[in-house]
C-alpha cells in the first residue's frame, strides 16, 4: 500500500512540476524585464557562465547530469547528433529527458534546445521535407515562406524542441559555395523579404505561442560572399559594399523581431566574424539595436588566433552571447574547459561581470517569452503535427511554385495524362534521398531511401497518369524509344557546407549520357534538374525539348508532377543569374558586364 501511495505523490509532483513555474509569468516586456533582474541577482558566477554554453547531445550523452552539475542553458543536436533513432517519439523523450535535468538546479532554469530544422525538422524521419531555401527564392511568395516557417515550427514543437537554427539569410554571391541551396538567392532584396516572413511564420506572433519557435538568422555577416564561394573563406569587399549586400537581411530580421543571431565561421577582410566586435557588437546590438542573443556556430570560435583561453577571451568582448560547444571531456575545446576559462577570464577581469551579465540576461530573457519556465516540456497535443497532410500540402504547394521552366520548345509541357507509353530516366527520378539533399536526416544528407515516406518523382509521376499509361523507369536511359516522351531526372547528390564546395559545376558525365541516350531514342525530352544551384547545362539544354530547374524539392515530390502535367501552370522565376560557363561565376544581376544563360528572375510559364 506504501508503495502506492509513494508513487501516487510523485506522479502528482511530476503533474505539477510540469507547469509550475518559481517564476511569474512573463505577460508583458515589465513583467519579463523584473524576472530577468530578479533571476540574475540569485545567480552565483557558475550559474551565468553556464547559461552562456550550448553543448552539443553526443557531448553529454555519457554525461548528462553535466546539464544540471553546470548549469548548461542549451543542448542542441548537431547534423548527425541523434537520439537512439530518428523517429519523432524518440525525439520528444530526448527533448523532456534533458529537460528534466535541467529543471532540477537550484534556481530551475529551463534548457533551450537547438535544432537545424532547415527545411522542415528534417533530422527527424516522419517529418516534413520542405523545398531547400533556393527552391522558396525561386518562389518569390512572401506568404507562403511564412506558412512554410509555421509549418516547420509545428513540427520542431511537436517533439519539444522551441529553437531553430533557421533561416539562413545567407545572400549567395558564388555558386560554388557548397551552401547556395541554403540561402534564398543572390538579391540581398529577396533574401530580406523571404528571411523576415520566415521568421514571422517560425517566431508566430509571439514568441510565448504554443507553436511558436525562436528562430535564428544565419550567418552574420558575409557568409554567402567569400572570395570563390569557398565555405567559411574570406569576404574581400569595403564596408560599403559589405553593408549593401549582407546586412539588408539582418536589418529586415531585427524588425522581424527574430530573437537569436549566429555568427557566421567566414572573415571579412581577413578578421574572423567570431571575433568582430565592430560587427557584432557596435553594428549588430548598438546601430541596429538587436536585443536577442548571438551564438557562435558549431565550435566557432576555436577558429580563432591564440589558445582556447584567448578565443573565448576574444569573441565573449566582442559579443558572443552563448557558445556553441561540440566536445565534452576528454576532448580539445570541451565545455568544461570553456566554463573554467571563462570563469579565470571574469576573476581576471579580463571579461568585465557586465558583459556577463549583458550576455545572460539576453539569454534569459529570450527564455522567458518563449514561455519556457512557464511550460518547460513537450506539448503532447502537438506531436500529430510531425508530417502532418496539411503541412505535406504546404510543401506540394512549395515545391510547385519553385519550379522554374527554362525551355519549352514546341509548349512540350504540359504532358497529357492519358499519353500511352512514358519512360522515366535518370539517378535522381526514384531516389528521395537525392531529391532532399543534405541536412536530411544526417548533415550531409544521403541518397536513396534514407527516410520513410514521401513521394519520389517517378512514383508522382505513376500517380498522376491514366491507369492506360505505360511508365518505364531506367536509371541509364535505356528503353526510351518508342515512348511518347522521356521525362530525365538528373543533377546532385546531397552534400552539406564545405563539401558542397565545387571548382566546376558542369552537369556529370552520366547525366549527359543519359539525356543524349534518351535524345537519340528520338521522343521529345524532357529534363528535370535536381540540383542546390544552378549548374553549367548547355549540351543538356541542346539535347532536351524542355527543361525544368526543380532544386530540391524534399519529400513531396508530387508537386513535380502537378506542373508537369497540367494541373498547375510553372510560375517560378530564378533566384540566381544561370551562368553559361564557370568563367562567368560569379555573375549577378546589378553587374556591369551581365550576360547570364538566363538571367536573375527568368522563368517561362505554359501557353
Ligand atoms: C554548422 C553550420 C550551422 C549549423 C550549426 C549546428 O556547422 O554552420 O549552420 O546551424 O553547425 O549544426
Amino acid at each position: 500500500m506504501k508503495r502506492y501511495f509513494f508513487l501516487l505523490i510523485v506522479s502528482l509532483l511530476f503533474i505539477l512540476g510540469q507547469n509550475r513555474s518559481i517564476y511569474p509569468k512573463s505577460k508583458d516586456g515589465k513583467q519579463t524585464r523584473h524576472n530577468v533582474e530578479s533571476l540574475l541577482a540569485q545567480m552565483t558566477l557558475d550559474e551565468k557562465i553556464g547559461q552562456m554554453v550550448q553543448v552539443d547531445y553526443l557531448a553529454v550523452k555519457n554525461n548528462e547530469d553535466d546539464v544540471r552539475k553546470y548549469f548548461i542553458g542549451s543542448v542542441l543536436c548537431g547534423g548527425s547528433s541523434d537520439p537512439i533513432d530518428n523517429t519523432p517519439k524518440s525525439w520528444k523523450e530526448l527533448y523532456d529527458k534533458l529537460q528534466s535535468i535541467a529543471v532540477g538546479t537550484r534556481l530551475k532554469i529551463p534548457i533551450i534546445f537547438g535544432i537545424d530544422a532547415v527545411h522542415g525538422h528534417s533530422n527527424v524521419d516522419g517529418a516534413t521535407i520542405f523545398p531547400h531555401n533556393i527552391a522558396l527564392g525561386a518562389t518569390h511568395n512572401i506568404k507562403l515562406v511564412e506558412k512554410v516557417g509555421a509549418a516547420t515550427a509545428g513540427e520542431v514543437k511537436g517533439t519539444g524542441i522551441q529553437w531553430s537554427f533557421s533561416p539562413c539569410i545567407a545572400v549567395a554571391r558564388n555558386e560554388r559555395w557548397g551552401r547556395t541551396y541554403e540561402s534564398f538567392g543572390e538579391d540581398p532584396q529577396l533574401v530580406k523579404k523571404l528571411g523576415a516572413a520566415y521568421i514571422k511564420g517560425m517566431q508566430g506572433k509571439s514568441l510565448s505561442g504554443k507553436l511558436s519557435v525562436l528562430a535564428c538568422a544565419k550567418h552574420f555577416l558575409g557568409d554567402g560572399g567569400t572570395t570563390n564561394g569557398k565555405d567559411q573563406g574570406n569576404t574581400e569587399c569595403s564596408e560599403e559594399e559589405f553593408r549593401k549586400i549582407h546586412l539588408p537581411g539582418y536589418i529586415e530580421a531585427i524588425k522581424a523581431d527574430v530573437k537569436s543571431i549566429m555568427i557566421s565561421y567566414s572573415s571579412w577582410n581577413g578578421q574572423k566574424m567570431h571575433g568582430n566586435k565592430y560587427f557584432l557588437t557596435d553594428v549588430l546590438k548598438n546601430e541596429l539595436g538587436f536585443k536577442g542573443f548571438v551564438v557562435s556556430d558549431w565550435g566557432g570560435i576555436n577558429q580563432l588566433p591564440g589558445d582556447f583561453k584567448k578565443q573565448i577571451e576574444q569573441s565573449v568582448n566582442a559579443g558572443l552571447d552563448m557558445a556553441m560547444i561540440p566536445n565534452g571531456p576528454g576532448r580539445k575545446y570541451n565545455y568544461l574547459d570553456f566554463i573554467k576559462y571563462l570563469k579565470e577570464l571574469v576573476n581576471e577581469n579580463t571579461v568585465s561581470v557586465s558583459r556577463i551579465d549583458d550576455a545572460v540576461k539576453r539569454i534569459l530573457t529570450v527564455k522567458f517569452e518563449l514561455n519556457v519556465f512557464e511550460k518547460p516540456f513537450a506539448d503532447n497535443s502537438l506531436f500529430a503535427k510531425i508530417g502532418s497532410k496539411e503541412h505535406r500540402e504546404i510543401a506540394r504547394e512549395a515545391v510547385r511554385q519553385s519550379l522554374v521552366l527554362l525551355k519549352n520548345e514546341n509548349n512540350t509541357l504540359p504532358l497529357s495524362n492519358k499519353l500511352k507509353s512514358i519512360c522515366v530516366a535518370g539517378k535522381n527520378a526514384d531516389d528521395i534521398g537525392n531529391q532532399c539533399g543534405g541536412w536530411t536526416i544526417s548533415w550531409q544528407g544521403e541518397s536513396g531511401k534514407t527516410l520513410s515516406g514521401g513521394t519520389t518523382i517517378l512514383q508522382a509521376i505513376k500517380n498522376t497518369v491514366s491507369p492506360k499509361t505505360q511508365v518505364t523507369f531506367s536509371k541509364d536511359g535505356s528503353g526510351a524509344s518508342g515512348a511518347d516522351v522521356c521525362i530525365v531526372v538528373v543533377g546532385e547528390t546531397p552534400y552539406a557546407e564545405g563539401l558542397g564546395d565545387r571548382a566546376d559545376l558542369s552537369l556529370s558525365a552520366e547525366d549527359q549520357e543519359v539525356i543524349e541516350k534518351a535524345k537519340t531514342a528520338n521522343v521529345p525530352v524532357v529534363v528535370i534538374l535536381i540540383s542546390g544551384r544552378p549548374l553549367i547545362i548547355d549540351k543538356a539544354l541542346i539535347n532536351s525539348n524542355a527543361f525544368v530547374a526543380a532544386w530540391l524539392p524534399g519529400t513531396e515530390g508530387q508537386g513535380v508532377a502537378d506542373v508537369l502535367f497540367g494541373d498547375y501552370k510553372p510560375t517560378g522565376k530564378l533566384p540566381h543569374s544561370w551562368p553559361k560557363d564557370m568563367q562567368q561565376i560569379p555573375i549577378n544581376i546589378g553587374d556591369k558586364e551581365y550576360d547570364p544563360l538566363f538571367p536573375y528572375g527568368f522563368g517561362l510559364t505554359y501557353k
